[in-house]
């Protein structure tokens, strides 16, 4: 079977977004695929986290994606900390890639902007950590959202460079990201993607939120002033409606045509009480899962502890043959 890895970062509560963008793909490809599903907690701390705050998103993250449908029978799922070969790996991958390649990443230009007072080396090599948890695993699709496309090329770059200098060593992965859906906007400021770590709570829809909080956010979200009101699919002038009837599509499977032909003559009101019910019917069962998951303590910790060794089969594997191909002695 060929491979599939992934993972999203503990730096919040992950979002609607993360479901349509990731997760729901990442539950779908187990059948399919050999998946391994990372807990991204190195990326995290390129950002300052709360060591308490980091340590119980990451708990809920794992209790999350099993909320998800992830299978830890089938899926090996891991804390990326738990396997030392990721951060080993992206050492030899740092001394690949160029700093003129990792100047012109977009999500490092914003970071670095947003965090001003700790523009750190490790959100600078962000990307070569993230190419080295893709290459460790000799990956062929990587499920993702559409923001992490550039990346994703970047890890293809990196891979395809270092076998042209030293021979195959590693599968050039290819993204899978899905048609609806990719790009999760902000419920407020509908011109910016969604993001769990975004201070401005209205703007994003957390997995675990309360139903009725769920309906206040979609009520509140910000559409357009356009006369008649007219719901249509437009990105550049409706952006608002746009991303609603893209998360109605992608959670109920409609395609967006179909929906704006439900929705014609109707106002944004009944849109948005939509989409609001159909988010939260979508997220009754995961989070009734979910709470039960996180709860029992010791069988998270089974689930990583297994996932974790699982997966550092296959990366020692990997960074054998690196540490051979770059000219280490071998131990
Ligand atoms: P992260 O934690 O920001 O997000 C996790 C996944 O969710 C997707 N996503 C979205 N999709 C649609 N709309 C949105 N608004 C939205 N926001 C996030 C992301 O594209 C991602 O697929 N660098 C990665 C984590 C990572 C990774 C990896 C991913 C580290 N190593 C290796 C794949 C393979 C990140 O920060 O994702």
């Amino acid at each position: 079977k060929p491979i599939v890895l992934s993972g999203a970062q503990p730096s919040g509560q992950l979002t609607i977004g993360n479901y349509l963008g990731a997760l729901r793909q990442w539950d779908n490809m187990q059948d399919d695929y050999d998946c391994l599903y990372c807990i991204v907690d190195l990326h995290a701390i390129t950002v300052r986290q709360e060591p308490a705050a980091l340590r119980s998103a990451s708990l809920d993250s794992l209790a999350l994606y099993l909320a998800c449908g992830i299978d830890p029978k089938r899926s090996a799922v891991f804390m990326q900390s738990h396997v030392p070969e990721h951060s080993q790996l992206a050492w030899v991958l740092n001394c690949y890639t160029q700093f003129g390649e990792l100047s012109r990443m977009t999500q490092f230009k914003d970071k670095s902007e947003r965090h001003n007072n700790n523009v750190n080396a490790g959100l600078f090599t962000y990307p070569v950590l993230m190419a080295a948890d893709i290459l460790l695993y000799q990956a062929n699709q990587i499920p993702v959202g559409h923001d992490q496309k550039q990346h994703l090329e970047l890890a293809r770059d990196v891979a395809t460079r270092f076998n042209a200098t030293h021979g195959d060593t590693f599968v050039v992965p290819e993204p899978f990201i899905p048609t609806v859906a990719a790009r999760v906007m902000s419920l407020q400021d509908p011109t910016k993607k969604m993001s769990k770590s975004d201070e401005n709570p209205w703007n994003f829809v957390g997995l675990l939120e309360d139903p009725k909080m769920i309906s206040k956010k979609f009520k509140k979200a910000m559409t357009d002033s356009e006369d008649p009101p007219r719901v249509h699919f437009d990105l550049e002038n409706k952006p608002g409606v746009a991303n609603l009837l893209s998360i109605l599509s992608g959670v109920t499977g409609k395609p967006i045509a179909a929906l704006e032909a439900e929705y014609e003559g109707k106002m944004y009101g009944h849109l948005k009480g939509d989409v609001a019910d159909a988010v939260i019917a979508l997220l009754e069962p995961v989070q009734r899962t979910f709470s039960e998951l996180r709860a029992d303590l010791p069988s998270l910790q089974s689930v990583m502890r297994e996932g974790a060794q699982k997966a550092r089969q296959r990366a020692a594997a990997t960074l054998a043959k690196v540490n051979d191909a770059v000219g280490f002695v071998l131990p």
